[in-house]
């Protein structure tokens, strides 16, 4: 029976053995911590060893075991090392055939890829690195599609914003040369080419200002100068500036809004996105129709529909009337008073700049283009009472 003082004096020798056994195999694992797993864990593999034979030899001879005692443990030792360099070596190689595999994968991605992960099982480690890794490329790849169709829509657009600055273009040059070789003489010839040429010129202004607010949304560049409004008074001011253009077509035009309804929005972007909808829907009713602007609240948030009596938007175009250029037909003959297809991109590009949402669908006898925005804390809101019935056109 071995006493209490011998014990200690074991543990004390052989904790001495293992500390500096420890203390070499981390001097050697710092020098190679640019190799291999494996080579880690066999250095591991072989402080254990080391220090359990120093320490069996070291005690064997201070405690006069007998030397058929000491070949036994020696032997039992020396076994019981291989058998620990053999797992070490193989969790190395599988470790770093794991590794391996994944760099192959890592590089089969290529440009604009997708990573596909290894189909062996991973050690925990390297699994939740492939997993980030998938992830990663999966936003990557979003990411260029995302650009390639950007692009795509870019080279379209400026295809079509050149056709349609050159057509106009053309026609102003004709009259003005006209003008000035004295060809038409008759004063009411003149002056309908003199209103004409005034007509096209606002209407190409019209236009690279809306291409200019494009650009701006499109590079994130849109300055928004916010403050609390009532809906409601935006929404006013937007059916009394299209009222003109409704008389002159015969449509009728009708506004109700809830009182109050408080957003936090730049007034003058959010107002060019309703006369946007609003004008679009006058333009697409035929005379003696109506129009019919409605101003409410629905789950948090505030709500603007525009309504029309267009006949509905074929199904096929629902989803693409917010493209960049989209206008419907696809010969892109430019008609005096219509746009580029440019109003309703730049809606979509003012509402969602707000965190707000648009969408249309076919309704009744035309169709309803509904803006969402989010509602302002009504601390924060107007305090005059804004009136239900905004305006009977
Ligand atoms: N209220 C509406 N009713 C029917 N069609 C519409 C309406 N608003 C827009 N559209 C369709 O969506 C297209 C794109 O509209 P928009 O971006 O405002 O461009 P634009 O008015 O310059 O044509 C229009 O050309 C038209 O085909
Ligand atoms: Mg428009």
């Amino acid at each position: 029976m071995i006493t209490a003082a011998d014990l200690l004096t074991v543990s004390y020798t052989v904790a001495g053995i293992a500390a500096v056994a420890a203390a070499a195999g981390m001097v050697v694992l710092r020098l190679l911590a640019a190799r291999s797993v494996a080579t880690s864990l066999t250095v591991v593999a072989a402080v254990t060893v080391a220090a359990t034979l120093a320490g069996v030899v070291v005690i064997s001879n201070e405690m006069f075991i007998s030397r058929k005692d000491l070949d036994v443990v020696l032997t039992v030792v020396v076994i019981a090392g291989i058998a620990g360099f053999a797992v070490a070596l193989l969790l190395g190689r599988r470790v770093a055939a794991a590794s391996r595999l994944m760099l192959a994968s890592v590089k089969e991605v290529g440009n604009g890829g997708k990573y596909h992960p290894p189909s062996t099982v991973l050690p925990a480690e390297l699994a939740g690195l492939s997993a980030e890794l998938e992830m990663a490329h999966g936003l990557l790849a979003e990411a260029w599609d995302r650009e390639r169709t950007l692009e795509v829509s870019r080279r379209e657009l400026v295809a079509w914003v050149s056709h349609d600055l050159r057509t106009p273009l053309a026609g102003l040059r004709a009259m003005a040369e006209a003008l000035e070789d004295g060809v038409v003489t008759d004063w009411q010839t003149i002056s309908r080419y003199h209103s004409q040429i005034r007509e096209e010129t606002d209407r190409l202004t019209l236009m690279i200002d809306d291409l200019f607010e494009l650009s701006r949304i499109h590079a994130g560049a849109l300055r928004l100068s916010r403050r609390v409004v009532g809906l409601c008074d935006l929404v006013g001011e937007a059916l009394s500036s299209a009222e003109p253009l409704a008389q002159a077509k015969g449509v009728r035009l009708r506004g109700s809004a809830v009182p109050g309804l408080p957003v936090c929005v730049d007034t003058a972007e959010v107002g060019r996105a309703l006369r946007n909808l609003v004008v679009n829907a006058i333009r697409h009713t035929p005379s003696d129709g109506a129009v019919e602007v409605l101003a409410d609240q629905e789950s948090g948030m505030a709500t603007v529909s525009v309504s029309d009596s267009c006949g509905g938007i074929p199904a096929e175009h629902l989803p693409r009337v917010f493209d960049v250029a989209f206008r419907g037909e696809t010969a892109r003959t430019p008609v005096p008073g219509e746009g580029a297809g440019l109003g309703l991109s730049i809606a979509r590009g003012i509402i969602e700049a707000h965190s707000g949402q648009i969408g249309v669908r076919n309704a009744g006898p035309g169709c309803q283009f509904v803006i969402r925005l989010p509602l302002a804390s009504t601390a924060a809101a107007p305090t005059q009472p804004a009136a239900a019935g905004l305006f009977e056109g």
